[in-house]
Protein backbone atom coordinates (compact mmCIF):
# COMPACT_ATOMS: atom_id res chain seq x y z
CA UNK A 1 0.00 0.00 0.00
CA UNK A 2 1.23 3.65 -0.95
CA UNK A 3 2.01 5.69 1.97
CA UNK A 4 -0.24 8.51 2.10
CA UNK A 5 1.19 12.29 1.96
CA UNK A 6 2.34 13.42 5.73
CA UNK A 7 0.09 16.29 7.35
CA UNK A 8 2.14 17.69 10.08
CA UNK A 9 1.58 19.74 12.73
CA UNK A 10 3.98 21.90 14.31
CA UNK A 11 3.49 22.82 17.55
CA UNK A 12 5.25 26.31 18.79
CA UNK A 13 4.83 27.24 15.32
CA UNK A 14 4.59 31.16 15.73
CA UNK A 15 8.21 30.88 17.51
CA UNK A 16 11.87 31.33 16.63
CA UNK A 17 12.15 27.31 15.16
CA UNK A 18 8.29 27.51 13.92
CA UNK A 19 9.01 29.97 11.86
CA UNK A 20 12.58 28.79 10.33
CA UNK A 21 10.63 25.55 9.61
CA UNK A 22 7.50 27.26 8.19
CA UNK A 23 10.57 29.37 6.18
CA UNK A 24 12.20 26.31 5.01
CA UNK A 25 8.64 24.36 4.22
CA UNK A 26 7.46 27.73 1.87
CA UNK A 27 10.41 28.85 0.64
CA UNK A 28 13.09 25.87 0.35
CA UNK A 29 10.71 23.28 -1.23
CA UNK A 30 10.94 21.83 2.27
CA UNK A 31 7.42 20.25 1.28
CA UNK A 32 6.35 17.40 -0.65
CA UNK A 33 3.73 17.00 -3.00
CA UNK A 34 0.49 16.27 -0.95
CA UNK A 35 2.06 17.04 1.79
CA UNK A 36 0.24 19.46 4.36
CA UNK A 37 2.14 21.75 7.28
CA UNK A 38 0.43 23.43 9.91
CA UNK A 39 1.91 25.93 12.21
CA UNK A 40 0.30 25.86 15.96
CA UNK A 41 0.63 29.09 18.22
CA UNK A 42 -0.80 29.15 21.72
CA UNK A 43 -3.99 31.05 20.20
CA UNK A 44 -4.87 27.92 18.25
CA UNK A 45 -4.30 25.91 21.41
CA UNK A 46 -3.58 26.22 25.02
CA UNK A 47 -1.09 23.15 25.04
CA UNK A 48 -0.85 22.74 29.03
CA UNK A 49 -4.54 22.11 28.96
CA UNK A 50 -5.60 18.48 27.79
CA UNK A 51 -8.84 19.39 26.38
CA UNK A 52 -7.65 22.30 23.85
CA UNK A 53 -5.06 19.91 23.41
CA UNK A 54 -6.81 16.87 21.95
CA UNK A 55 -9.70 19.55 20.38
CA UNK A 56 -6.49 20.91 18.16
CA UNK A 57 -5.58 17.46 16.99
CA UNK A 58 -8.89 16.10 15.98
CA UNK A 59 -9.24 19.26 14.63
CA UNK A 60 -6.22 18.83 12.11
CA UNK A 61 -5.46 14.89 12.26
CA UNK A 62 -2.14 15.19 11.78
CA UNK A 63 0.14 12.08 10.64
CA UNK A 64 3.29 14.11 12.42
CA UNK A 65 4.23 16.31 14.61
CA UNK A 66 7.29 18.39 15.02
CA UNK A 67 6.26 19.33 19.09
CA UNK A 68 8.14 22.60 19.50
CA UNK A 69 5.81 24.51 21.69
CA UNK A 70 7.62 25.52 25.60
CA UNK A 71 7.56 27.62 28.05
CA UNK A 72 11.15 29.24 27.35
CA UNK A 73 13.37 31.61 27.18
CA UNK A 74 17.08 33.08 28.13
CA UNK A 75 18.86 32.46 31.51
CA UNK A 76 17.34 35.31 33.90
CA UNK A 77 13.73 34.12 33.07
CA UNK A 78 14.71 30.28 33.77
CA UNK A 79 16.71 31.66 37.08
CA UNK A 80 13.26 33.29 38.30
CA UNK A 81 10.61 30.94 37.04
CA UNK A 82 12.05 27.53 37.80
CA UNK A 83 8.35 26.18 38.99
CA UNK A 84 6.81 27.27 35.71
CA UNK A 85 9.73 25.96 33.43
CA UNK A 86 8.83 23.29 34.87
CA UNK A 87 4.80 22.43 35.33
CA UNK A 88 4.32 24.23 32.35
CA UNK A 89 6.52 22.34 30.54
CA UNK A 90 5.63 18.73 32.02
CA UNK A 91 2.38 19.57 31.07
CA UNK A 92 2.64 20.74 27.10
CA UNK A 93 4.66 17.80 27.03
CA UNK A 94 2.85 15.18 28.52
CA UNK A 95 -0.41 16.36 26.53
CA UNK A 96 0.91 16.82 23.36
CA UNK A 97 2.53 12.87 23.20
CA UNK A 98 -0.19 11.01 24.80
CA UNK A 99 -2.90 13.14 22.48
CA UNK A 100 -0.20 12.16 19.64
CA UNK A 101 -0.67 8.27 20.65
CA UNK A 102 -4.33 8.35 21.36
CA UNK A 103 -4.83 9.98 17.71
CA UNK A 104 -2.70 7.62 15.89
CA UNK A 105 0.50 9.86 14.89
CA UNK A 106 3.07 7.95 13.27
CA UNK A 107 5.81 10.02 14.24
CA UNK A 108 6.73 12.61 16.81
CA UNK A 109 9.57 14.94 16.60
CA UNK A 110 9.99 16.85 20.12
CA UNK A 111 12.75 19.29 20.70
CA UNK A 112 15.07 19.08 24.23
CA UNK A 113 17.57 21.68 24.79
CA UNK A 114 21.74 21.18 25.67
CA UNK A 115 21.13 22.88 29.06
CA UNK A 116 19.72 20.29 30.31
CA UNK A 117 22.90 18.14 30.32
CA UNK A 118 24.46 17.25 33.41
CA UNK A 119 26.49 20.47 35.03
CA UNK A 120 29.01 18.42 36.64
CA UNK A 121 30.42 16.23 33.11
CA UNK A 122 32.91 15.85 30.53
CA UNK A 123 33.39 17.43 27.76
CA UNK A 124 31.96 17.03 25.03
CA UNK A 125 28.91 16.26 25.80
CA UNK A 126 26.70 13.84 23.52
CA UNK A 127 23.42 12.10 23.85
CA UNK A 128 23.84 9.06 26.18
CA UNK A 129 24.55 11.48 28.91
CA UNK A 130 21.55 13.20 29.63
CA UNK A 131 20.27 11.56 32.24
CA UNK A 132 23.76 11.48 34.40
CA UNK A 133 23.06 13.93 37.31
CA UNK A 134 21.59 17.37 37.81
CA UNK A 135 21.31 20.22 35.17
CA UNK A 136 22.67 23.19 36.38
CA UNK A 137 21.05 25.20 39.03
CA UNK A 138 19.90 28.29 36.81
CA UNK A 139 17.12 26.26 34.82
CA UNK A 140 16.70 22.79 36.52
CA UNK A 141 13.01 23.25 36.20
CA UNK A 142 13.10 23.49 32.85
CA UNK A 143 15.31 20.82 32.06
CA UNK A 144 13.99 18.20 34.14
CA UNK A 145 10.67 18.56 32.27
CA UNK A 146 12.37 18.54 28.65
CA UNK A 147 14.58 15.22 30.28
CA UNK A 148 10.90 13.63 30.68
CA UNK A 149 10.05 13.81 27.26
CA UNK A 150 13.27 11.41 26.71
CA UNK A 151 12.08 8.83 29.26
CA UNK A 152 8.45 9.09 27.69
CA UNK A 153 9.93 8.58 24.28
CA UNK A 154 11.43 5.44 24.98
CA UNK A 155 8.65 4.21 27.41
CA UNK A 156 6.15 5.18 24.37
CA UNK A 157 8.45 3.19 22.12
CA UNK A 158 8.96 -0.24 24.55
CA UNK A 159 4.78 -0.27 25.30
CA UNK A 160 3.25 0.78 22.06
CA UNK A 161 6.55 0.36 19.08
CA UNK A 162 5.73 4.67 18.47
CA UNK A 163 8.43 6.44 16.91
CA UNK A 164 8.48 9.24 19.33
CA UNK A 165 11.87 10.66 19.03
CA UNK A 166 13.68 14.20 19.88
CA UNK A 167 16.37 16.52 19.13
CA UNK A 168 18.73 18.82 20.23
CA UNK A 169 19.68 22.05 19.71
CA UNK A 170 22.38 23.83 21.43
CA UNK A 171 22.08 27.80 21.39
CA UNK A 172 19.55 29.18 18.50
CA UNK A 173 19.30 31.93 17.13
CA UNK A 174 17.53 33.69 14.13
CA UNK A 175 14.78 36.21 12.90
CA UNK A 176 11.39 36.00 14.64
CA UNK A 177 13.16 35.44 18.31
CA UNK A 178 13.00 36.83 21.28
CA UNK A 179 14.80 40.35 21.47
CA UNK A 180 13.87 40.85 25.02
CA UNK A 181 16.88 42.54 26.93
CA UNK A 182 15.09 40.76 30.37
CA UNK A 183 14.21 37.60 28.74
CA UNK A 184 15.03 36.73 25.20
CA UNK A 185 18.42 34.33 25.08
CA UNK A 186 21.63 35.63 25.21
CA UNK A 187 22.48 36.46 21.11
CA UNK A 188 19.27 37.75 20.60
CA UNK A 189 19.05 40.35 23.72
CA UNK A 190 22.17 41.04 23.00
CA UNK A 191 21.43 42.45 19.19
CA UNK A 192 18.49 44.53 20.73
CA UNK A 193 20.89 45.88 23.23
CA UNK A 194 23.56 46.79 20.82
CA UNK A 195 20.96 48.38 18.51
CA UNK A 196 19.85 50.49 21.27
CA UNK A 197 23.34 51.42 22.49
CA UNK A 198 23.95 52.55 18.88
CA UNK A 199 20.61 54.56 18.63
CA UNK A 200 21.34 56.14 21.81
CA UNK A 201 24.65 56.91 21.70
CA UNK A 202 25.22 55.18 25.34
CA UNK A 203 27.88 52.28 26.36
CA UNK A 204 27.19 48.89 25.61
CA UNK A 205 26.57 46.84 29.24
CA UNK A 206 27.25 43.22 28.61
CA UNK A 207 25.80 41.08 31.72
CA UNK A 208 28.23 38.55 32.84
CA UNK A 209 31.79 38.35 32.15
CA UNK A 210 31.48 37.44 28.40
CA UNK A 211 34.08 34.24 29.12
CA UNK A 212 31.14 31.54 28.98
CA UNK A 213 31.69 29.64 25.80
CA UNK A 214 28.27 28.69 23.55
CA UNK A 215 27.79 26.55 20.29
CA UNK A 216 25.64 29.01 18.15
CA UNK A 217 22.90 27.43 15.39
CA UNK A 218 21.11 29.29 13.18
CA UNK A 219 17.40 28.98 13.13
CA UNK A 220 17.11 28.16 9.34
CA UNK A 221 19.89 25.54 9.64
CA UNK A 222 18.26 24.32 12.51
CA UNK A 223 14.90 24.32 10.48
CA UNK A 224 16.53 22.42 7.75
CA UNK A 225 18.18 19.44 9.93
CA UNK A 226 14.74 19.15 11.79
CA UNK A 227 12.47 18.26 8.69
CA UNK A 228 15.58 15.82 8.06
CA UNK A 229 15.03 14.50 11.45
CA UNK A 230 11.19 14.38 10.53
CA UNK A 231 11.92 12.65 7.23
CA UNK A 232 14.56 10.11 8.09
CA UNK A 233 16.18 10.03 11.78
CA UNK A 234 14.68 6.55 12.69
CA UNK A 235 15.95 5.98 16.25
CA UNK A 236 14.01 7.03 19.24
CA UNK A 237 17.05 7.88 21.31
CA UNK A 238 17.72 11.78 20.19
CA UNK A 239 20.33 13.59 17.91
CA UNK A 240 22.29 16.44 19.25
CA UNK A 241 22.00 19.16 16.17
CA UNK A 242 24.54 21.44 16.70
CA UNK A 243 27.88 23.20 14.82
CA UNK A 244 31.05 21.43 15.70
CA UNK A 245 32.96 21.71 18.82
CA UNK A 246 35.49 23.44 17.07
CA UNK A 247 32.73 26.59 16.78
CA UNK A 248 32.07 27.10 19.90
CA UNK A 249 32.63 30.79 20.81
CA UNK A 250 32.47 32.90 23.64
CA UNK A 251 30.34 35.47 24.50
CA UNK A 252 32.78 37.82 24.16
CA UNK A 253 33.53 36.87 20.39
CA UNK A 254 29.69 36.72 20.21
CA UNK A 255 29.33 40.70 21.10
CA UNK A 256 32.03 41.75 18.64
CA UNK A 257 30.64 40.31 15.70
CA UNK A 258 27.48 42.02 16.54
CA UNK A 259 29.23 44.91 17.12
CA UNK A 260 30.61 44.71 13.69
CA UNK A 261 27.47 43.73 12.16
CA UNK A 262 25.87 46.90 13.59
CA UNK A 263 28.70 49.23 13.14
CA UNK A 264 28.60 50.03 16.93
CA UNK A 265 31.85 51.23 18.03
CA UNK A 266 30.74 52.62 21.61
CA UNK A 267 32.08 51.61 24.90
CA UNK A 268 31.57 47.87 26.08
CA UNK A 269 31.38 47.15 29.64
CA UNK A 270 30.82 43.65 31.37
CA UNK A 271 29.33 43.61 34.47
CA UNK A 272 30.95 40.60 36.14
CA UNK A 273 27.98 41.17 39.02
CA UNK A 274 25.77 39.21 36.62
CA UNK A 275 25.36 35.31 36.79
CA UNK A 276 27.42 33.51 33.28
CA UNK A 277 25.05 30.77 33.80
CA UNK A 278 26.91 27.62 33.09
CA UNK A 279 30.57 28.37 31.81
CA UNK A 280 30.45 26.09 28.68
CA UNK A 281 28.29 23.09 27.70
CA UNK A 282 30.02 21.88 24.63
CA UNK A 283 28.15 19.59 22.88
CA UNK A 284 29.36 16.80 20.09
CA UNK A 285 28.19 16.76 16.83
CA UNK A 286 29.61 13.42 15.87
CA UNK A 287 26.11 11.12 15.61
CA UNK A 288 24.80 14.14 13.40
CA UNK A 289 28.01 13.78 11.18
CA UNK A 290 27.72 10.21 10.91
CA UNK A 291 23.86 10.86 9.47
CA UNK A 292 25.29 14.02 7.54
CA UNK A 293 28.37 14.51 7.14
CA UNK A 294 27.77 17.22 3.89
CA UNK A 295 25.83 19.59 5.59
CA UNK A 296 26.99 22.99 6.05
CA UNK A 297 25.61 24.95 8.75
CA UNK A 298 25.72 28.55 7.92
CA UNK A 299 29.13 30.38 8.92
CA UNK A 300 28.22 32.26 12.40
CA UNK A 301 29.52 35.91 11.19
CA UNK A 302 27.06 35.81 7.84
CA UNK A 303 24.07 34.33 10.05
CA UNK A 304 24.40 37.23 13.04
CA UNK A 305 24.77 40.06 10.01
CA UNK A 306 21.49 38.43 9.09
CA UNK A 307 19.79 38.23 12.11
CA UNK A 308 20.93 42.00 12.59
CA UNK A 309 19.48 42.93 9.49
CA UNK A 310 16.23 41.47 10.35
CA UNK A 311 15.83 43.04 13.16
CA UNK A 312 16.56 46.33 12.00
CA UNK A 313 13.92 46.04 9.05
CA UNK A 314 11.24 44.19 11.48
CA UNK A 315 11.97 46.21 14.53
CA UNK A 316 8.22 46.80 14.72
CA UNK A 317 7.06 43.56 14.82
CA UNK A 318 10.24 42.11 16.92
CA UNK A 319 9.22 40.31 20.22
CA UNK A 320 11.33 42.85 21.69
N1 LIG B 1 15.92 29.06 21.32
C1 LIG B 1 16.89 28.23 21.72
O1 LIG B 1 18.05 28.65 21.90
C2 LIG B 1 16.60 26.78 21.95
C3 LIG B 1 17.68 25.94 22.20
C4 LIG B 1 17.44 24.59 22.41
C5 LIG B 1 16.14 24.13 22.38
N2 LIG B 1 15.11 24.96 22.14
C6 LIG B 1 13.76 24.39 22.12
O2 LIG B 1 13.18 24.66 20.86
C7 LIG B 1 11.77 24.79 20.98
C8 LIG B 1 11.32 26.06 20.31
O3 LIG B 1 11.96 27.16 20.96
P1 LIG B 1 11.89 28.64 20.38
O4 LIG B 1 13.18 29.28 20.70
O5 LIG B 1 11.35 28.62 18.99
O6 LIG B 1 10.81 29.27 21.37
P2 LIG B 1 9.92 30.57 21.22
O7 LIG B 1 10.38 31.43 20.11
O8 LIG B 1 9.82 31.17 22.59
O9 LIG B 1 8.51 29.96 20.84
C9 LIG B 1 7.80 29.21 21.75
C10 LIG B 1 6.60 28.66 21.04
O10 LIG B 1 5.85 27.87 21.97
C11 LIG B 1 4.50 28.33 21.97
N3 LIG B 1 3.93 28.14 23.29
C12 LIG B 1 4.43 28.54 24.48
N4 LIG B 1 3.58 28.19 25.48
C13 LIG B 1 2.55 27.52 24.89
C14 LIG B 1 1.36 26.92 25.36
N5 LIG B 1 1.06 26.92 26.68
N6 LIG B 1 0.53 26.34 24.48
C15 LIG B 1 0.81 26.35 23.15
N7 LIG B 1 1.91 26.88 22.63
C16 LIG B 1 2.78 27.48 23.49
C17 LIG B 1 4.59 29.80 21.60
O11 LIG B 1 3.32 30.27 21.12
P3 LIG B 1 2.97 31.87 21.13
O12 LIG B 1 3.79 32.48 20.05
O13 LIG B 1 1.53 31.93 20.84
O14 LIG B 1 3.34 32.36 22.50
C18 LIG B 1 5.66 29.74 20.52
O15 LIG B 1 5.11 29.34 19.30
C19 LIG B 1 11.47 24.71 22.47
O16 LIG B 1 11.00 23.43 22.78
C20 LIG B 1 12.81 24.97 23.13
O17 LIG B 1 12.90 24.35 24.38
C21 LIG B 1 15.31 26.29 21.92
Amino acid sequence: MEARPMRVLVTGGSGLLGKAIEHVVALEAGKLEGEQWIFLSSKDANLTDLGQTRAVFEKYRPTHVIHLAAKVGGLYLHMRENLWGSRDNLKINDNVLQTAHETGVTKVVSCLSSCIFPDKTTYPINETMIHDGPPHDSNFGYSHAKRMIDVQNRAYFQQYGHHYTAVIPTNVFGPYDNFNTENGHVLSALINKTYTAQKEGTPLTVCGSGAPRRQFVYSLDLGRLIIWALREYEEISPIILSVGEDDEVSIKEAVDMIAEALNFEGQMNYDTTMSDGQMKKTASNAKLRSYRPDFTFTPLKEAIKMTCDWFITNYDKART
